[in-house]
């Protein structure tokens, strides 16, 4: 469904993706895991089309990211880092309007928010303003307009940072039912997120992969995702 091959993005002297690789398969979720700064968010931000990259290529459903940048756009839903809300609208205002700019047909457009709305526990807030809510209601905003238009694959970068632990809780519940139906890219540098939610992991680092495994891989009896973890990602 993802593949990224050779993927570089400088900005002036830095090297912030250095040569990533790899694949994410049909209905799978994947743990994009490392310390801040490690190029999580860049590489994402490629994935969608929202950043050029230096080098590499990267396919999406078949779809060349750097050739047929709409296609791609069609097929994924993305949770920037910040998510892209206007505070002074109402929910369903913000909804609707996502709906148009993503080119959803007129006559689909209140089905469709009303069926990413129900998806995300939003109903009930449906009328308020978005800068009343708390933050735990602006991730599930979030979510949403990510799933409108119904995309195959998810891109969520750091779905849960800011949250209190009981908005953390349900943030992963809500994923992990997404995660049934969608190919899902998670990232985050929060350890027992990747275990409760992913079905793989990717460890990243100063730019580079430092480790790709089923979660299963890359812990024993004796072993620790954090112990694996703090080895790849030292110095
Ligand atoms: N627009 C930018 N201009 C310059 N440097 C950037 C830009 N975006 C990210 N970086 C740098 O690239 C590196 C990787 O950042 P980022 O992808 O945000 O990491 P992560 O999401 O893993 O925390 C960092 O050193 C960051 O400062
Ligand atoms: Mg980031």
């Amino acid at each position: 469904m993802i593949e990224v091959a050779n993927l570089v993005k400088k900005f002036r002297d830095l090297v912030a993706v250095d040569g990533i690789r790899f694949k994410v398969e049909q209905g799978e979720v994947l743990g994009f895991l490392g310390p801040n700064g490690a190029g999580k968010t860049t590489t994402m931000r490629i994935l969608t089309g929202a950043l050029p990259a230096s080098s590499g290529d990267v396919t999406i459903a078949g779809f060349d990211v750097f050739e047929k940048p709409l296609e791609v756009k069609k097929r994924v839903g993305y949770l920037p880092e910040v998510p892209p809300l206007y505070e002074d609208m109402d929910v369903a205002a913000y909804l609707i309007f996502v709906a148009r700019i993503k080119g959803i047909h007129r006559k689909k457009i209140i089905e469709e928010c009303a069926r990413v709305a129900r998806a995300c526990g939003l109903p009930d807030v449906i009328g308020r303003r978005i800068g009343n809510l708390s933050k735990g209601f602006k991730q599930r905003i979030g979510l949403a307009q990510a799933l409108l238009g119904d995309p195959e694959v998810l891109i969520l970068d750091e779905p849960t940072i800011g949250l209190d632990p009981n908005q953390i809780v349900e943030i992963r519940a809500l994923i992990k039912q997404l995660a049934e139906k969608h190919t899902v890219i998670l990232s985050t540098h929060i350890l027992p997120e990747v275990t409760q939610i992913c079905s793989r992991v990717a460890i990243i680092h100063r730019g580079k992969i430092v480790a790709d495994a089923a979660i299963e891989q890359l812990t024993s009896e004796d072993r620790s995702l954090e112990q694996t973890f703090h080895e790849l990602t030292q110095q």
